[in-house]
């Protein structure tokens, strides 16, 4: 099958893409008022003296006592802060403060509120940054985690609402179902054949959902492998999507030989939206995901191929978003790879008919996010 014969090219519907950017620059103020807000910290803490006194990575270290898990994160925020015009290198290696860079509590309050006004699509992202920053000196210097934050007493309402309210990550699910339609339609040879599809890291189901509707109704399905390397995802899903008999709950560690767990090259379908990001080595993930699919399945890769500085902010703070062990392939300060990154490995890895889905919708170029498909 030709996938760039048969997947269609479609414009962006004009409200979705408004959603879409309004989100963008929402999530960019997010993103500002948390770095401001990391800047209020560290003059409470007296790693600088406003703009008077200089500091580096050493000295936010010892002022706020960060452990060594963070060293690598602490770089990252340097970066994040100079990219952004609020500290300034000078000749001896150290930062100094801009000072128009610096706002007080009461400020960043506003800021906060302004923000959630003016951006409504961002307020639950804005509300998370800012439990966070709140926490932030007690995480760095490892006396609290961020994963409290994220699910709090252990619900996953802030990762639903996170994914709920964004229209980039809809736009995206939407664009799976839709290119999975399109592969079936063009795959029927026989009719009522029914197609066996396996989704790596499904997590809370936000992609999985839209898929299901569409199944449901046309009985294409003979299975749908729901995977996730967490059993607490998996009893979540199982208590959202029971209702639908041709899913197959399990848990599947995409680090290890799918085999050795279980699994063979049974499927025609296989999805993965921001997961493999996650693992070690991308070269050895992409050869266990190969191991899954049939001769001529479709691989549809879900990935954010731009570095966000909310993400870095976040799930900065957990250790799985620094895990990896192929910095080469990841963008600079990121576990994340770009989009020509993800073509070669998928190349290498001995997948054909490598196709991002932005370059086939015109999509404009500030995306951060992007679906890349693929056969064997
Ligand atoms: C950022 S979430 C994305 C969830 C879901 N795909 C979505 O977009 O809603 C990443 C998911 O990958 C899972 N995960 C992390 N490492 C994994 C691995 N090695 N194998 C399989 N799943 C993994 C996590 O448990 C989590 O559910």
């Amino acid at each position: 099958m030709k996938l760039t014969e048969n997947i269609k090219k479609t414009s962006i519907e004009k409200e979705t893409l408004k959603n879409i950017v309004s989100f963008q620059q929402g999530i960019n103020k997010v993103e500002e008022y948390g770095l401001r807000y990391f800047l209020s910290l560290l003059t409470e803490n007296k790693v600088f003296l406003r703009a008077k006194k200089t500091f580096n990575s050493d000295s936010i270290i010892k002022n706020i006592n960060v452990a060594s898990k963070y060293y690598r994160f602490i770089e990252s925020l340097l970066v994040m802060l100079t990219r952004r015009g609020l500290i300034k290198k000078n000749d001896t290696n150290h930062f100094e403060l801009i000072e128009s860079g610096f706002l007080s509590s009461v400020e960043l309050n506003n800021e906060l509120s302004f923000i959630i006004d003016a951006y409504p699509l961002v307020e639950t992202s804005a509300l998370l940054l800012q439990k966070t920053m709140k926490a932030y000196l007690n995480i760095l210097s490892n006396k609290e985690t961020f994963l409290p934050i994220l699910f709090p007493m252990g619900s996953f309402s802030i990762i639903e609402q996170l994914y709920g309210n964004n229209p980039m990550a809809a736009y995206y699910n939407e664009k799976i179902a839709d290119i999975c339609k399109q592969y079936i339609v063009h795959s029927q040879d026989q009719k009522n054949k029914k197609f066996s599809i396996l989704e790596i890291g499904a997590g809370v189901g936000a992609t999985s959902k839209k898929l299901f509707s569409l199944l449901n109704n046309k009985q294409l399905c003979e299975i749908y492998c729901y995977t996730d390397i967490s059993q607490a995802f998996i009893n979540y899903a199982k208590r959202c999507f029971s209702s639908y008999d041709f899913i197959d709950f399990q848990i599947l560690n995409i680090e290890r030989l799918p085999i050795e767990q279980g699994f063979f090259n049974h499927y025609d379908i296989v999805i993965a939206t921001n997961v493999l990001h996650a693992t070690s080595n991308l070269s050895m993930t992409l050869a266990h995901t190969h191991t899954l699919l049939k001769k001529g399945g479709l691989f549809i890769l879900n990935e954010a191929v731009n570095v966000r500085d909310f993400s870095t902010l976040t799930y900065g703070l957990t250790d799985g978003w620094w895990r990896f062990e192929d910095g080469k392939k990841r963008i600079l300060g990121s576990p994340l790879a770009s989009l020509s990154e993800w073509k070669i490995l998928l190349k290498q890895t001995g997948f054909s008919s490598v196709q991002s889905f932005n370059e086939l919708t015109q999509f404009p170029e500030t995306i951060f996010q992007d679906i890349i498909i693929s056969t064997v």
